[in-house]
């Protein structure tokens, strides 16, 4: 514009505001006049770590706003998919950045320790909006104190809250699983087709188990009832109740049976050029939550490492919370244990001409 003023070149320092950044690391044990060297790295790591929970949100609520819409376009799955891919590849250094902090030892962690009381991992308010962006619900979550945002100051505890109110990445992803077209193909009936496959493929497991000679009976009994535990399994998926999750023990969340369907049924036939992109995206989803509960055990690994039995500065029951926490803190669970439903692929009913037509990208060339 012709009035505006000529602006001053940008300066690097000034743009990433690199006096706050490099200015905020203020050590406790140096406030308390026996400063400990380690404590610099603590500090530094720390905040490291929230600067890339701050990106991972940046890209997951690019990733939501876009599945909040119904139906989702389709550029924008494409567009999902390297947002996620970014999140992973976070999550990698994140992972690999407990290496870095494990180049303290105990003893040098100790100098500094109880400084730190009641601070805590505990308090990270993104770590917990993550979790609540990602879907998980608060019935889930093992209880060790009153309530799970009874440590965060208000103002993060009005954040943190107000994130479970909203659609989680869990609730969308189910949704637009739900949504897919391709679960219905018109005459033809997959799922009773699957179903047949999946059927001579469990009689030809038990044929096998029954003509083994090399068993014991009672080898044989357990091969035999675990072949029986899956046939429950996947009858449980082809029954009715479409809205109800498969029948499966472990605790958390566990997507619908609709969904579950869409998600085996785009990892079967993934390489129908439509089904590609949700299957990277789902991919990528199971990606995340192994990185997340990659991170969860190396976190308590660590702990136990620096402070082998003894409770955290936030008060839980240190290593023991954290390992369980790992177990049991999941939210696309189901996505992960898909494999226990697949069948190889020379088994797979093949898709009639006109479904794979549909399904398939078409370039017609003007004539
Ligand atoms: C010397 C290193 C560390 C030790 C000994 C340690 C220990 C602990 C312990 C014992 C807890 C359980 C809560 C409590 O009672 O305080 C905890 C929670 C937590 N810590 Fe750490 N931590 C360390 C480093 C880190 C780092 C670098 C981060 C990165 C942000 C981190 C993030 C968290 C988070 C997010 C939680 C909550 C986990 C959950 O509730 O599932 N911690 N930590």
């Amino acid at each position: 514009m012709e009035n505006e003023k000529p602006r001053r070149p940008l300066y690097y320092a000034d743009y990433i505001q690199l006096d706050r950044l490099l200015g905020s690391q203020q050590l406790q044990s140096a406030l308390h006049g026996r400063p400990a060297h380690d404590e610099m790295l603590f500090i530094i790591v720390h905040q490291t770590y929230e600067l890339w929970f701050k990106q991972i949100l940046w890209e997951l609520d690019a990733v939501l706003a876009a599945f909040r819409s119904s139906p989702v376009p389709e550029e924008e799955v494409g567009r999902a998919v390297l947002h996620c891919g970014r999140i992973v590849e976070i999550q990698r250094v994140l992972i690999q950045q407990v290496d870095v902090l494990e180049t303290m030892t105990p003893l040098d962690f100790l100098d500094f320790r109880d400084d730190l009381i009641p601070a805590s991992g505990l308090q990270s308010a993104q770590f917990r909006l993550l979790e609540n962006k990602l879907g998980m619900r608060r019935q889930d979550r093992l209880q060790v104190q009153a309530h799970y945002t009874s440590r965060l100051s208000q103002g993060d505890a009005a954040r943190v809250e107000a994130a479970e109110k909203e659609p989680s990445l869990f609730d969308l992803i189910e949704g637009w699983l739900e949504r897919t077209p391709f679960l219905n193909f018109g005459d033809f009936d997959f799922w009773r087709e699957y179903r047949r496959a999946v059927d001579a493929m469990l009689a030809a497991d038990s044929a096998s188990i029954r003509s083994n000679p090399t068993l014991t009976e009672d080898e044989r009994a357990i091969q035999l009832a675990g072949v029986a535990a899956t046939a429950r399994r996947f009858a449980d998926v082809f029954e009715p109740g479409a809205s109800e999750p498969v029948n499966v023990a472990a605790p958390g969340r566990h997507l619908s049976k609709r969904a579950l369907q869409a998600a085996l049924l785009i990892n079967l036939y993934r390489d129908e050029p439509i089904l590609h992109l949700p299957f990277r995206l789902l991919a990528l989803l199971t990606d995340i939550e192994r990185n997340f509960t990659t991170w969860r055990q190396r976190h308590a690994q660590m702990a136990m490492r620096m402070i082998g039995t003894r409770i955290g500065t936030g008060g839980t029951s240190g290593h023991e919370y954290l390992d369980q926490a790992a177990e049991r803190h999941r939210v696309f669970a189901d996505l992960s244990a898909l494999a226990s439903f697949f069948i190889p692929r020379s088994a797979l009913p093949t898709l009639p001409p006109d479904v794979r037509s549909r399904m398939g990208f078409r370039f017609h060339p003007p004539q």
